[in-house]
Formats: C-alpha cells, sequence, structure tokens
C-alpha cells in the first residue's frame, strides 16, 4: 500500500511491532461503514464515478458478509483492520478498489471507526446500567422498612433501611449513566474528511458523510480530528468510575457475605466452591468485580500516558488507544453484569440484619435528639449526657433502651420513660424523614421516582 519509495520490505520485527490488526479487527463494521459513507460522498460529488461507487459499495457488503461468517484474517504484513479491507477489496473488484482511499487517509479513517466503535461501547453500557438500576431499585422496594445497621468508619453508626442502602447504588449508577451520555455527546463529531491532518482538496461533503454514519455534525479541525482521543479517554474516565461504583458493592457483599456479618447469602450462581474446604462458598464474582476495577483504572492511565505529549497531529502512539478501551469495555461490561445478576439473586438476612442495627448503641443519636428536641438541652450538652449512658450500658452488657429509667434519671433528670419510643431502631428510622433520609416513606418516595424516571412499574 505504500512501497513505493522503499528499496527493502520491513523486517519481521518491525511487521510486528507495526501490526494493530490483531486487536483492530474488532472494528471491522465500523471500518466497513465508514468506508460505505466515504464512498457514496464521492460517488455524489464526481469524485468518484457513479459506476466504480457502486462497485465499490458491493464489493465491502461482500467483505461484511465474510467477515461476519468467517471473521476478519489476520495478516500482520497487512498491518491493519483498514489495510486488510482494502486489500480484500482489490481482490474482489480490482483496481477500482484503489479509488476508495480518495480524499481519506488512515488517520482519519481510524478516528472515524473508533468513535463509532466507543459510541457503541457507551450504548451497550448504558444499558447495562439501566438494567442494573431497576434491580437496585426492585429489590430496594422489597426492602423499603428493612432496618440495618448504617456504618461509618465500618463502625455501626446509626440504623437505616437496607432499601435506601441499595438506592445509594442507584444515585451512584445513575451518575455514571450521565457520565457516558456526556461523554457520548462530546464524542459525536465526524473526523472523516480531515484527511491525513490538513483537509483534503477533493470537493468533499463532510455534513453528508458525518449523517450517514449519525454524527450531529463533522469535526471542525482537521488537525485536532485525526489527534484527538479525549473521546476514548472519556470512556475510560467514565468506566473506571462505574467500575469503582461495582467494586464498592461488590466488597460490601463480600464483607456481608462472610459468616460474622451473615447479613446475605450471595446466589450460588455467583459463588464458587473450594477444592479442599467442602463447607465454603466463595464470593468469587464479587471479588472479580472488585479485582476488574483495578485493571479498568489501568486502562485509564495506560492511554492517559500514552496521549500525554504527543505533538500534533497523528503520531502512531496512537495505535496504543485501542487495547485499553477494549480491555476495558470487555471488564465492564461483564463486571455491569455479574452485579446485576448478584443484587437480583441475592438473599437478604433480614433478622439478621435487624439484629445487628440494634447492637452498637446505634439509636444513642436518637437519644441525644429526643433531650434536644424534648427537653431542649443543648446539642453539645446532650451528646455529653448520651456517651454517659452509653458508658453505662456498655459497662452493664445491655442495649440502650434496656436501661432502667431509674439509671438514665440518674445520668441526667431530664430524661422520662417517653425516651424509649425514640430508642428503638424503627422509631429512630422512621424519624430521619427529611429529603433524602432513611425513612421508609422517603426511601419509597424516591424508589417511585426513580421508578418513574426508569420507566418500570
Ligand atoms: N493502524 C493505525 C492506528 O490504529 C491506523 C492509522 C495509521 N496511519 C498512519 N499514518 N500510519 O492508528
Amino acid at each position: 500500500m505504500w512501497g513505493g519509495r522503499f528499496a527493502e520490505g520491513p523486517a519481521a520485527v518491525m511487521r510486528e511491532i507495526n501490526a494493530s490488526i490483531p486487536f483492530d479487527k474488532r472494528l471491522w463494521r465500523q471500518d466497513i461503514a465508514g468506508s460505505k459513507a466515504h464512498v457514496a460522498m464521492l460517488g455524489k460529488q464526481g469524485i468518484v464515478s457513479t459506476a466504480d461507487a457502486e462497485t465499490i459499495t458491493g464489493g465491502l457488503a461482500t467483505i461484511e458478509s465474510e467477515y461476519a461468517e468467517r471473521g476478519v484474517p489476520v495478516d500482520l504484513a497487512l498491518e491493519d483492520i483498514h489495510m486488510v479491507t482494502e486489500t480484500r477489496l482489490a481482490e474482489l473488484i480490482g483496481p477500482a478498489a484503489g479509488r476508495l482511499h480518495t480524499a481519506r487517509s488512515r488517520n482519519d479513517q481510524v478516528a472515524t471507526d473508533f468513535k463509532l466503535w466507543v459510541r457503541d461501547a457507551i450504548d451497550s453500557v448504558e444499558a447495562g446500567l439501566k438494567a442494573l438500576q431497576t434491580v437496585l431499585v426492585t429489590r430496594a422496594g422489597e426492602h423499603a422498612a428493612s432496618v440495618m445497621p448504617g456504618f461509618t468508619h465500618l463502625q455501626v453508626a446509626q440504623p437505616v433501611t437496607l432499601g435506601h442502602h441499595l438506592m445509594a447504588y442507584y444515585e451512584m449508577i445513575g451518575r455514571d449513566r450521565s457520565r457516558f451520555a456526556d461523554a457520548r455527546a462530546r464524542l459525536n463529531r465526524c473526523p472523516l474528511g480531515s484527511a491525513a491532518l490538513a483537509g483534503t482538496g477533493f470537493p468533499i461533503d463532510r455534513q453528508m458523510t458525518a449523517a450517514a454514519l449519525g454524527f450531529d455534525a463533522p469535526t471542525d479541525n482537521s488537525l485536532d480530528s485525526v489527534s484527538d482521543r479525549d473521546f476514548a479517554l472519556d470512556y475510560l474516565m467514565a468506566a473506571t468510575q462505574a467500575s469503582l461504583h461495582l467494586s464498592r458493592l461488590a466488597e460490601e457483599f463480600i464483607i456481608w457475605a462472610s459468616q460474622p456479618y451473615a447479613f446475605v447469602s450471595l446466589p450460588d450462581s455467583y459463588s464458587t466452591g473450594s477444592s479442599i474446604m467442602p463447607q465454603k462458598r466463595n464470593p468469587d464474582a464479587a471479588e472479580l468485580v472488585r479485582g476488574h476495577s483495578g485493571r479498568i483504572a489501568g486502562c485509564m492511565m495506560a492511554l492517559t500516558m500514552t496521549m500525554k505529549g504527543l505533538p500534533l497531529a497523528y503520531s502512531k502512539d496512537m495505535q496504543d488507544d485501542k487495547p485499553p478501551v477494549f480491555e476495558a469495555h470487555d471488564l465492564l461490561a461483564l463486571s455491569i453484569a455479574a452485579m446485576t445478576g448478584m443484587v437480583e439473586k441475592v438473599t437478604f438476612n433480614t433478622s439478621r440484619l435487624r439484629q445487628a442495627a440494634e447492637a452498637g448503641f446505634s439509636t444513642a443519636t436518637d437519644l441525644a435528639d429526643w433531650l434536644v428536641r424534648v427537653a431542649d438541652v443543648p446539642f453539645r450538652e446532650a451528646h455529653h449526657i448520651t456517651g454517659t449512658a452509653v458508658k453505662l450500658a456498655e459497662r452493664e452488657g445491655v442495649a440502650l433502651d434496656k436501661l432502667p429509667i431509674e439509671a438514665l434519671k440518674a445520668i441526667d433528670a431530664r430524661i422520662d420513660d417517653r425516651v424509649y419510643q425514640a430508642l428503638s431502631v424503627d422509631a429512630s428510622v422512621a424519624s430521619r424523614r427529611s429529603h433524602g433520609g432513611t425513612a421508609p416513606d422517603q426511601v419509597r418516595e424516591r424508589i417511585a421516582q426513580a421508578k418513574a424516571v426508569l420507566g418500570i412499574d
């Protein structure tokens, strides 16, 4: 394709380091779509004859079905998906194939292909995240009033509802979806027609190719068009953040499934056994989701480092953009699917969750709040009085609401038996009705809104 000025062919190692076909064959659908749009435009503009444009289009359709049936042949000598396809086109239709690359370079071609691929990747991630949100909301609906301990520092803090906890992940995944939507909107300008770096002297119609490929408009600077990989980085950064959320949920499932916690029982279908310890049921899927998030962040860092300091316009370093994006996408898609399955099938041990919520003096804040509300004690003083009560309960080995009223009164005379109403975990969660709080009626409201947004009943 480019051998005219060379006296000698490439060394074997040159071939190997240069070739991207082993991985960029994944772009074949996008490459053919881009070529079809390009040649239709060349034909319409009279840059190639209508007859040649038709022959080329027919040849591309044949190659498309060949790839669909048999896969893309990997020939390192042909470097990349663009050359493999063009070479096959020449075999199929002869010299007319040589006209396809008029007013185009592999630099704008690959930028276009890759944008199309990332756009599809975003759409599939978006669908997966929406499905995950749907199961989160459904499970949250079952547990809008199930009490569990809320933690800070992984120490029991205050009772919350399990529905509230699950809806926290609904919020996180919602932000992920909006990051992907953002990335998609920013990506959607078509670089095709920027040629190698400077544009072209041929009378091309960039609006036409942009529209044919579903882009909003052509890009506005040819140098930027062929050297921009922001869209891939946007994808990787959104993927990294989404994978962090999945990893945090995975981590919670791992802890919760541990016997001393026993908050959940993970489904058999997402667990594995041990080859030596017959009793074991390990949360491998959750652990791998947690692990994959590290690899996804690594992919993001890899491309960040590749792009750092590259002068305009295209440099071959940029060929290294694809493996991290492909890898991150595969890992993310698997992670989303695995977490969706786990959330759907996990069994929550509600009596154990309640028992854990009742331990650890989780309603101490409620006692302090009661002193403020009912006895008009300043909060700092109420905090101190409650601390004394907790110390006593701890010494006696009882829960706060099991301390006799005389003992409480001895700590502060303003306490009376109405306080017990505030000390149960149910009263505690029910009282937290501030917007976004954990009270079951608040949680149910949020779930109803979420269902409306997701379009589920
Ligand atoms: N395989 C190359 C890539 O992935 C295509 C662009 C090559 N352009 C060039 N001038 N060598 O980036």
